[in-house]
């Protein structure tokens, strides 16, 4: 992304509360790849525009994208997956730290497994687990998104994924299939949920790159 894009944007999000910022300085400490303010801050919209009250993620880290989740809901549940126990600890300790209105379900193990055992409706669901398995994450929880909901994805952008090849995927030249997994990956979610016919899906250049997408009907 154009860097002054970015310090732009990045200037502009939300500020971090007491809690956020001890996490982002975990974050910065230790290199720990998080959706960051400015990506954050859109997660926290979405949520108020949804009224959402059952958010689902795949990939919650120590839980600092289900924090921005949380400071746009006024009750309800966020659900948080996440195969390394250590992380999941300390997604607890902090959330439980902080006075935030939705309860938190923390669930270790594979996200994919974990997603079959929830009925929907979710209004929120974040996509963030290893990009070659992304568009498994969108098929397995398509049809538990409430009309109206979201499936956002992160790193369609930034990340392990490299932005030159999916500037030409984009422009409409195919992936080389010596293309990075993380590369093939991210592309095979685009055309998915650019294909799927209940939804609607826009590209937003915050943080590290996110996708949106509606669910419009059944
Ligand atoms: C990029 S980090 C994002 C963390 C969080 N969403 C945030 O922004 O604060 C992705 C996390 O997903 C976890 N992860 C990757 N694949 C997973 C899977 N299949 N099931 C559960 N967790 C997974 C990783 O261990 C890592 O902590």
């Amino acid at each position: 992304m154009d860097e002054l894009i970015g310090r732009y944007l990045d200037g502009l999000a939300p500020e971090h509360d007491d809690v956020q910022a001890e996490m982002a300085a975990h974050a910065d400490r230790e290199g720990f790849p998080h959706v960051g303010p400015a990506a954050g801050g859109t997660l926290r919209v979405l949520a108020r525009l949804t009224d959402a009250e059952r958010v689902f993620e795949f990939g919650s880290g120590f839980g600092y994208s289900a924090t921005w989740w949380a400071r746009g809901m006024n009750a309800g549940e966020v659900v948080l997956t996440e195969h390394d126990r250590e992380e999941l600890d300390m997604a607890y300790d902090w959330l439980s730290e902080a006075d935030y209105a939705p309860a938190f379900d923390y669930q270790v193990g594979d996200a994919l497994e974990l997603v079959g055992e929830y009925e929907g409706p979710f209004d929120c669901v974040l996509v963030d687990h290893e990009k070659e398995r992304y568009v498994d994450g969108f098929h397995e929880v398509a049809d538990k998104v409430a009309v109206g909901g979201v499936v956002v994805a992160d790193n369609v952008v930034q990340g392990p994924a490299d932005f030159e090849t999916l500037v030409e995927y984009a422009e409409g030249e195919g992936v080389p299939d010596d293309a990075s997994a993380a590369t093939r990956g991210i592309a095979a979610y685009l055309d998915a949920v650019r294909a799927a016919p209940d939804f609607e899906t826009t590209v937003l250049p915050v943080g590290s790159g996110l996708t949106v997408s509606v669910r419009t009907g059944e």
